[in-house]
């Protein structure tokens, strides 16, 4: 009889976490990771934030029970990414947003895709090209029909928002669209306010319904400043599904930490959006784990707490600013292209470096320094130390 797994195959590893797992095989003391999007310190380390450390010890003594919460997981933790994503108005002027507690960003991106999927099965979601690979990845994961938009910065190194309208033009009502928040990723290159209520005109036109994905809040320009354009896309539009991350802002990679949100015209509507989320969260995983969102919300009510995750945060965003300066100068030097300037510009952990096709496999090799083929840099991986050595590796697989 024939075994039923003897013919399986094993999956290629995913681009972003072969990286990973590559990099810490290498033994040569001078490697630099570029790879993944993860944060580091001057020290290379990934710190436990200062209120996330304190919430932990506070929870620790505070907690009484591991019972489950409940399909949308912490509610205060919601109410946080509610007063995040609304400000001061605390929701939509005409409308109603609901919220659950997701397993990470990726949490409430799954459950989002398999929500669109049973809401209109035929339809397709519209994929800024290029983006994160994973959004192409849950998509398809969750059966949906894609279609991709191009995001391209033009001579400004601002987004080309006229080749994006072209594009959305062919999408039909009931198609869907991710967008990206702050800091796109791979670019950096983010919607200017305009552009925003632009692509809420064109949603509400065409009848789509826009999925805003954010992962990166607070590493843009502030926490505040980070959210004005989302901010007024979501006053403009009458719907919309959200998904927030707080695996980066928090430091909270492994504590799978996240949020779904729908915004629709009514209460009841939002509402029973959400129960279909929390319906199929219910078949995958079941209920959100607890201990992310309880430090969240922990950090959220306590003036302290906040505050200093705050300056943490502006000291973290404060870094990554000055390695854009100063790596966009070593590039521009190196090959007396003004283009390159433009990373400093950039928002957030990445930028998209021009690069040949063999460039990351190259440089992984002879040079240590690790990226995807993409040419996309984590920015937070570069050092003051390693940036001449990283552009002096790096100068010669530029495109002109
Ligand atoms: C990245 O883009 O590197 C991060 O969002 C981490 C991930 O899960 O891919």
């Amino acid at each position: 009889m024939t075994n039923p797994l003897s013919a399986i195959q094993a999956m290629p590893p995913d681009p972003l976490l072969g990286i990973m797992a590559a990099f810490r095989a290498d033994d040569r003391a001078n490697k630099v990771d570029l790879g993944v999007g993860i944060y580091k310190d001057d020290d290379g380390r990934t710190p436990i934030m200062a209120a996330v450390r304190e919430a932990e010890k506070r929870l620790a003594v505070s907690g009484d029970t591991k019972a489950y919460e409940g399909p949308r997981g912490n509610l205060a933790f919601c109410e946080t990414v509610q007063g995040f994503l609304y400000g001061a108005s605390g929701g939509p002027a005409d409308g109603a947003a609901s919220f659950m507690t997701t397993p990470g960003g990726c949490g409430a991106l799954g459950v989002g895709a398999a929500f669109l999927r049973r809401l209109a099965p035929e339809r397709k979601l519209w994929i800024s090209d290029p983006t994160w690979p994973n959004h192409v990845h849950i998509a398809k994961s969750a059966g949906l029909n894609i279609a991709r938009y191009p995001y391209v910065a033009d001579s400004q190194g601002l987004p080309d928002f006229d080749r994006v309208e072209d594009d959305l033009r062919q999408a039909e009502a009931g198609d869907s669209i991710i967008i990206q928040g702050p800091c796109h990723n791979p670019s950096g290159v983010d919607l200017t306010l305009e552009q925003w209520s632009r692509l809420a005109t064109l949603c509400q036109s065409r009848g789509l319904l826009p999925f805003v994905d954010i992962a990166y809040h607070g590493f843009g320009a502030s926490l505040d400043e980070d959210l004005v354009g989302v901010r007024t896309f979501l006053a403009s539009v009458e719907s919309a599904l959200v998904s927030y991350s707080c695996s980066k802002n928090f430091g909270l990679y492994r504590e799978r930490t996240g949020c779904v949100a729908v915004q629709a015209p009514e209460s009841e509507a939002a509402d029973a959006a959400v129960s279909h989320l929390a319906d199929l969260g219910r078949a995958s995983y079941s209920m959100p784990p607890a201990h992310g969102a309880a430090i969240v919300a922990e950090i959220r009510q306590d003036e302290a707490l906040y505050a200093s995750w705050v300056e943490e945060l502006d000291g973290m965003r404060g870094r990554l600013n000055r390695l854009r300066s100063a790596f966009a100068d070593a590039l521009t030097e190196r090959t007396g292209d003004g283009r390159h300037g433009a990373i400093a510009r950039q928002a957030g952990m990445f930028s998209l470096l021009p690069v040949q096709p063999d460039a990351a496999e190259r440089l992984a090799a002879d040079h240590a320094v690790y990226m995807p083929k993409s040419g996309r840099i984590n920015i937070a991986g570069l050092h003051e130390r390693t940036i001449d050595r990283v552009a002096d590796a790096v100068a010669p697989f530029l495109t002109a």
